[in-house]
């Protein structure tokens, strides 16, 4: 890999991962992503903001080793996930006197996750700085900007934000700066869902914060660097917010045809209401697109056919995902076929604990979906489309 100024005498010097395709072995990274960690050389200090997965380190190594780095006064740790935090303990090796400078949630994990010797850390608060002789860092205390122990890095005099996760998204490219396209906007949607969205509340007060410091420039420690601060917190502003869209969200399954057909027969009655219907037969989707539908839908429709007594597991994994990322769905309903029997709708209702959601009456049938059953698909098409009209979204 090859370091790049950003700035004069500051230099992204992280690592692109083109091939890596799991992410928490759970999320599907369709571009790759991309560990950034930077140099900042002050006229008296110099500090390394964020390291690189441990899989990489020996590219981040290399690219000091490239610029002639003989001295890292403080390793600003934002976060301690190991994707940024993983080689810091091959950093210390290589720069022993260097202190590891964070907040004390942030020491504490660090020192049980990667045995972090307790001595090396410079504990931080919120709104401390510290000098690197004509820069200055200044730390904002951002817990759940994906863990509890998230911080920002604010570099004062050049105004660039180093916020690690937040506003970052997974794409390995060889362009140092954001595109700003629909293609990048979609990515970072997607990755704001699948990483961001359960946190939607801590990170609208965060917004403001950040506005304030009127940062000429973004650096998060995944994609691409951003020159335009506002082109994606504006995005941010629109995904955090209580408003929600007129679109239904339908993930599937469908084992011998029946829910297939309810399915079907429900997108269509939405459509012919003008509402946009998204289904998602899960057996064959990235869960990252299911995430991303769920940013601004405002019903979720789970359907399912009944497996032994309860749902197809399929879908109580995609109804488990849905309720840990907390989508601002507001209303929320169950569809799918059975056999002899079972509880499939009140399970599933059962796990949507933590979305606030209005359940609508759910409609299940007993084998091949007859004509009384597509009727009832129907009519909770005019509910959904009536509690749309209410909400103001239609
Ligand atoms: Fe990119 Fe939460 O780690």
């Amino acid at each position: 890999m090859v370091f790049r100024e950003i700035a004069p005498k500051i230099y992204w010097v992280g690592a692109l991962d083109f091939d890596r395709r799991l992410f928490d072995e759970l999320i599907p990274l369709p571009d790759g992503t991309s560990y950034n960690s930077y140099l900042i050389q002050g006229s008296e200090k110099t500090a390394l903001i964020d390291t690189v997965d441990p899989a990489k380190e020996f590219e981040l190594v290399e690219n000091l080793v490239k610029l002639k780095v003989d001295r890292i006064d403080y390793i600003v740790i934002n976060h301690a996930e190991q994707d940024h935090s993983g080689s810091l303990p091959m950093i210390l090796e290589f720069f022993p006197n260097a202190k590891v400078v964070t907040n004390e949630k942030c020491r504490d994990l660090l020192i049980a996750l990667l045995h972090v010797p307790a001595d090396v850390f410079h504990i931080v608060k919120d709104g401390d700085t510290l000098s690197l002789g004509d820069r200055t860092l200044q730390f904002l205390l951002t817990p759940w900007t994906h863990w509890p122990e998230t911080q920002l890095t604010f570099l004062r005099e050049d105004r660039i934000l180093f916020p690690c996760d937040l506003f970052g998204f997974h794409l390995a490219s060889s362009e140092l700066f954001l595109v700003e396209d629909a293609v990048s906007l979609r990515s970072a949607k997607r990755y704001y869902a699948e990483i961001m969205m359960p946190f939607r509340n801590s990170i609208k007060g965060y917004i403001g914060k950040v506005r304030a410091l009127s940062p000429t420039m973004i650096a998060p420690s995944h994609g691409p660097i951003q020159k335009n601060p506002s082109f994606m917190l504006d995005a941010y502003s629109d995904w955090v917010s209580d408003t929600v869209k007129n679109e239904v969200v339908l993930p599937y399954v469908s084992m011998h045809g029946s829910t297939q057909k309810m399915v079907d027969h429900l997108t269509a009655a939405l459509i012919a209401r003008g509402i946009v219907a998204k289904p998602f037969n899960l057996p064959r989707t990235d869960i990252g697109e299911l995430a991303l539908a769920l940013v601004d839908a405002a019903t979720v429709v789970m359907a399912t056919p009944t497996v032994l007594f309860g749902p197809h597991p399929q879908v109580v994994y995609a109804t488990y995902l849905a309720n840990a990322l907390r989508p601002k769905t507001r209303y929320a309903s169950v569809i799918g076929s059975y056999g002899w029997g079972g509880k499939s709708a009140e399970t599933i209702v059962s796990m949507l604990d933590h979305v606030k959601v209005e359940v609508l009456e759910p409609v299940l049938v007993k084998g091949i979906p007859d004509e009384a059953c597509m009727q009832a698909l129907d009519r909770l098409a005019d509910e959904i489309l009536k509690k749309h009209q209410e909400a103001g979204i239609v």
